[in-house]
């Protein structure tokens, strides 16, 4: 065998060999790099008589193109088998099972919260919110509930201790509705909002708990009528129960903040233990609402001859306990896991009119 077919065969079996791409880089380098072996004989060639170097660099030539294609062969293979590692190893396996249900849950009065802003937003309301604790204006007097007012007493009021010499003591307010005065106050009219939030009256029974949820709707504009009240809140429990022919009945009622005042019913169905929401003949007391008093817009630097409005208030407790059939309003605030895990609602599950209140 020629010196040269002794190189071809070693260099080939060298590029045979190279287990990765470096080390096959190695292997051309050492062949065809400027100090390579193929590139110093083809330099020893300048010796020769130019026959013997016309038949030597043709077969010079031809060992280059060999060694050559054999290393852009294997350099491909490796190629290959390098990916095929990569892929191997970044594997993800789509036919694992999910992880494990969640085990947290969203509370009925947060989901309730949710899914009424959702329905109010859709009729362009915003959100509003005020403190728990407030003062005698805010939470009566500014509501049109003179001093001395028997209906402040039916309010079962919670007073913080301490007695200023003016005798304004502060309290827990006894319902949403001070927030009007804030809203009104600060925003001015024309106005649409709804407020939800705590509020306390000392009580307590199957169907009171000292502190409790109610949720306030205010609109006041140019022309806000009767009319708007009734179309606003029909819109919002057919929604909101998620039955589209349920009937309202108005009742009038007093408020010292609303006149006229009522309290809105809506159709049930009572069987046995059972209470059904829709068109069945019976009535179910669900919130308290009318036309803003002259005299809390004009508490709140409002004209009252230009600007007219409604106000209504509802608890969410009560119409959570409606919608999901929760029996017991003081389970709300027993922080039982095994309650929230069976009435509360997965995460995520955001409420919206497009997709669905409750999936
Ligand atoms: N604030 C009233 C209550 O707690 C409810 C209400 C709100 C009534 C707004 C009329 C208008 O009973």
């Amino acid at each position: 065998m020629s010196a040269l077919e002794a190189l071809k065969t070693e260099l080939l079996a060298a590029v045979a060999e190279a287990a990765d791409l470096a080390a096959l880089e190695e292997v051309r380098v050492a062949a065809l790099g400027k100090k390579g072996r193929i590139t110093g004989l083809m330099a020893d060639m300048r010796s020769l008589s130019p026959d013997e170097r016309k038949e030597r660099g043709q077969a010079m030539n031809a060992l280059k193109d060999e060694v050559g294609a054999a290393l852009d062969i294997r350099k491909a293979e490796l190629h290959r088998a390098a990916l095929a590692l990569r892929l191997e190893a970044e594997r993800i396996d789509v036919t694992l099972p999910v992880r494990a249900e969640q085990q947290g849950r969203i509370h009925p009065i947060t989901q309730t919260i949710d899914e009424l802003t959702a329905i109010f937003a859709d009729m362009g309301f915003s959100v509003a919110e005020g403190p728990d604790i407030e003062d005698d204006f805010h939470n009566f007097t500014a509501l049109n509930f003179p001093p001395g007012h028997p209906a402040r007493d039916m309010h079962d009021t919670f007073y913080l201790p301490d007695r200023p010499a003016d005798g304004s003591r502060m309290l827990l307010r006894t319902h949403t509705s001070p927030v009007q005065v804030r809203s009104l106050l600060k925003d001015k009219a024309p106005i649409r909002v709804i407020i939800p939030g705590r509020t306390y009256r000392s009580d307590y029974d199957m169907t009171h708990t000292p502190m409790f949820h109610q949720v306030e709707g205010l609109v006041v504009d140019e022309k806000t009528s009767m009319a708007h009240l009734r179309g606003c809140l029909v819109e919002f429990c057919r929604a909101f129960f998620d039955v589209d022919d349920l009937p309202l009945r108005f009742r009038p009622s007093f408020f010292p903040f609303t006149e006229p005042s009522a309290e809105v019913d809506i159709g049930c169905l009572r069987r046995g233990g059972e209470l059904k929401i829709g068109n069945y003949g019976d009535w179910l007391e669900i919130l308290g609402c009318g036309m803003v008093h002259p005299n809390v817009l004009e508490n709140c630097g409002i004209d009252s001859t230009r600007y007219q409005g409604f106000a209504f208030g509802m608890g969410i407790e009560r119409i959570a306990m409606l919608k999901y059939g929760i029996p017991d309003l003081r389970t709300f605030f027993e922080a039982d896991l095994r309650w929230l895990k069976h009435y509360g609602f997965v995460p995520l599950d955001t409420p919206s009119l497009a997709q669905g209140l409750t999936r």
